[in-house]
C-alpha cells in the first residue's frame, strides 16, 4: 500500500505551502516543496549555461540524470533541507530571477521526469504532504487526499508582497501582481502538467478564509475520508 500522500495543488499564493507545512505538522509526516525542486534546476541551469535556462532545459535534465546527487532532499526534524552541488539554495531560489525563470523549466518533459522520479522515489518511505501544480493530477494521482486552493488574484498578490515585504500599491507590487497573473496563466495553459482540478479534488476558496480555518476543514475532510 502506498505511504499517505496528501496532494495540495492550486496557483501562486493561493496558501498552498502554509497549509501544507500545518498538515504535515498536525498529522506528524512531511511536507515537501515540489516547486521549490523546480527552483533548484533553475538555479542550476542558470549558473552553468546561461542566464536564461530556455533552450537548455534537456542538457540541465540530462546533468540530472547523469548526476542524481546534484540535489539532495532531506529531512531533519520534520524539515525539508534542500542541498544542490552540496550547498543550501533556499535564499538563491526565492530570487525574482529564478521565479521568472522556472517556466522553461516546469514546461519541459525531462525536467519534470527528474522532479517527478525524486518525489516518487521519496514517497516510498515517507508520508507528505506536497504542493505544486500537478501533483493530484499527475505525480499522485491515486492518492485519495487530492486539495486545490484558490483565491482571488488581488488576494494572492497582497499574500506574497507581505511575505516579500514589498509595500502595496507600489509600482513593485504592481509588477508582482502582473508576474502572478503571468505565471498563472503559463502554468494553467501549458500543453504537459498543467495546473488543473484534478478528479474528485477538494476545491477550497481560501480568499476570506483563515488559516486555521481551512486547516481545521481539511483535518475533517481527511479525517472522515473512507479510506483511513
Ligand atoms: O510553488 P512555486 O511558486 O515555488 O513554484 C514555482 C514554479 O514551478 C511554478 O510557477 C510552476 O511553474 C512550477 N511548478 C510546477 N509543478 C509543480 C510545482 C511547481 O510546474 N508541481
Amino acid at each position: 500500500m502506498q505511504n499517505m500522500i496528501i496532494a495540495i495543488d492550486g496557483p501562486a499564493g493561493s496558501g498552498k505551502s502554509t497549509i501544507a507545512k500545518q498538515l504535515a505538522k498536525k498529522l506528524k509526516i512531511e511536507y515537501f516543496d515540489s516547486g521549490s525542486v523546480y527552483r533548484c534546476l533553475t538555479l542550476y541551469g542558470m549558473n552553468h549555461f546561461n542566464q536564461s535556462c530556455e533552450g537548455y532545459e534537456s542538457e540541465i535534465a540530462q546533468c540530472f540524470l547523469k548526476n542524481p546527487g546534484l540535489l539532495e532532499i532531506r529531512y531533519v526534524d520534520h524539515r525539508q533541507t534542500l542541498l544542490l552541488e552540496g550547498e543550501d539554495p533556499s535564499k538563491r531560489i526565492r530570487s525574482r530571477d529564478v521565479t521568472r525563470q522556472v517556466r522553461f523549466i516546469a514546461s519541459n518533459p525531462e525536467c519534470r521526469d527528474v522532479v517527478n522520479a525524486k518525489m516518487r522515489s521519496l514517497a516510498k518511505t515517507h508520508c507528505f504532504a506536497i504542493d505544486g501544480r500537478d501533483i493530484g493530477s499527475v505525480v499522485f494521482p491515486e492518492t485519495p487526499y487530492k486539495i486545490y486552493l484558490d483565491a482571488d488574484v488581488e488576494v494572492r498578490a497582497k499574500r506574497r508582497a507581505l511575505e516579500m515585504g514589498i509595500e502595496l500599491n507600489s509600482a513593485e507590487y504592481k509588477q508582482l501582481a502582473n508576474e502572478i497573473q503571468q505565471r498563472d496563466q503559463g502554468d494553467r495553459n501549458r500543453t504537459i502538467a498543467p495546473l488543473i482540478l484534478a478528479e474528485g479534488a477538494k476545491k477550497i476558496d481560501t480568499t476570506k478564509m483563515t488559516v486555521d480555518d481551512v486547516v481545521k476543514l481539511l483535518l475533517d475532510w481527511i479525517d472522515s475520508n473512507p479510506n483511513n
